[in-house]
């Protein structure tokens, strides 16, 4: 059997799904909406026809190795990028046609923290809160509020240069949620994050969902898609090779064993934070 054919299948069926009414309006209760993203830099191929459909109040997991295309993707679905083909919407929003509408709605953490080490925390999030005109009062009233559900009230006050990086990492997602969004898009969230920390950021990550906030997530570690998400995508070379929740990936396939390997490098140990990082990935069979 090769776990490779299953793989493949299982990325076709998702594009004949999308494929079959292109046209379609996206049904109220997705929140996010890709068909055929395309793009490429240059000679690299980044996206090679990318489709994926996020219900509202859930999370997908976007899982692949580095240079699969996640970044490449949440760059698109939050406006920052124009595919070269393609479609993709935000609550119903097309993202090229009204990316100011889709701004109002998303909140982004990107792969590197976008706090400025010179203001406080505090200061971060009323600024933050200002650009989205919060006015000044509620403003503070949001920072006092999201410092306190991030675990920074004590740290409030400091100057974010001596912060952690995980303290960091939460301060840069608490910013992304200032004006109350309802899609949230979060970009290798406890990548280069210690043990502890990144068992932190998973509790916050749940916690965010409960409430309702539809996430995209994306991530290398399987383990933190498997905790997190409920459908997971598994993508590289700019294209979904594998797609489902983590038990569905497993029954298609009729087995339990995940084959992980390098994506140009050999890289199948264990990382030091004990995590795997992905490069090919498929289930298959249990030998
Ligand atoms: N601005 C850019 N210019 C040139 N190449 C890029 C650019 N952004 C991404 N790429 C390339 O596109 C591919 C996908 O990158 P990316 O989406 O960042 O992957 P990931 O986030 O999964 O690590 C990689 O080969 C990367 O080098
Ligand atoms: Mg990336």
């Amino acid at each position: 059997m090769s776990t490779g054919e299953h793989c493949w299948r299982s990325a076709r069926t998702c594009s004949e799904q999308s494929a079959t009414d292109p046209d379609s309006v996206p049904s109220v209760n997705i929140a996010v909406e890709a068909i055929g993203l395309t793009k490429s830099f240059g000679e690299t191929r980044a996206l090679r026809g990318v489709d994926l459909q996020v219900p509202r109040a859930t999370v997908l997991g976007l899982l692949g190795p580095n240079g699969a295309g996640k970044t490449t993707t949440v760059r698109i679905l939050t406006t920052l990028l124009r595919p070269d083909q393609g479609q993709a919407f935000i609550d119903g929003i097309d993202v090229v046609a009204d990316p100011r509408s889709v701004r109002t709605r998303i909140g982004v953490t990107g792969q590197y923290a976008a706090v400025d080490e010179r203001l406080t925390g505090s200061e971060n999030l009323q600024h933050v809160g200002r650009l989205f005109r919060l006015g000044n009062d509620e403003s503070k009233r949001r920072s006092v509020e999201l410092l306190e559900q991030f675990d920074l009230t004590d740290a409030a006050d400091r100057v974010v240069k001596g912060y952690s990086g995980g303290m960091r990492r939460r301060l840069d997602i608490a910013m992304s949620l200032i004006s109350r969004p309802s899609v949230l898009f979060l970009d290798e969230p406890t990548t280069g994050l210690d043990p502890r920390s990144r068992l932190g950021m998973w509790d916050l990550i749940e916690s965010l969902v409960r409430e309702g906030t539809t996430t995209v997530l994306t991530t290398q570690y399987l383990d933190e898609a498997e905790r997190l998400a409920d459908q997971i995508m598994v993508i590289d070379h700019g294209g979904v090779i594998a797609s489902g929740t983590a038990a569905e990936l497993k029954s298609q396939l009729g087995g339990a064993r995940l084959t992980v390997t390098g994506s140009g490098r050999r890289r199948t140990g264990r990382d030091r934070r004990g995590s795997s990082p992905v490069g090919h990935v498929c289930w298959g069979r249990a030998p």
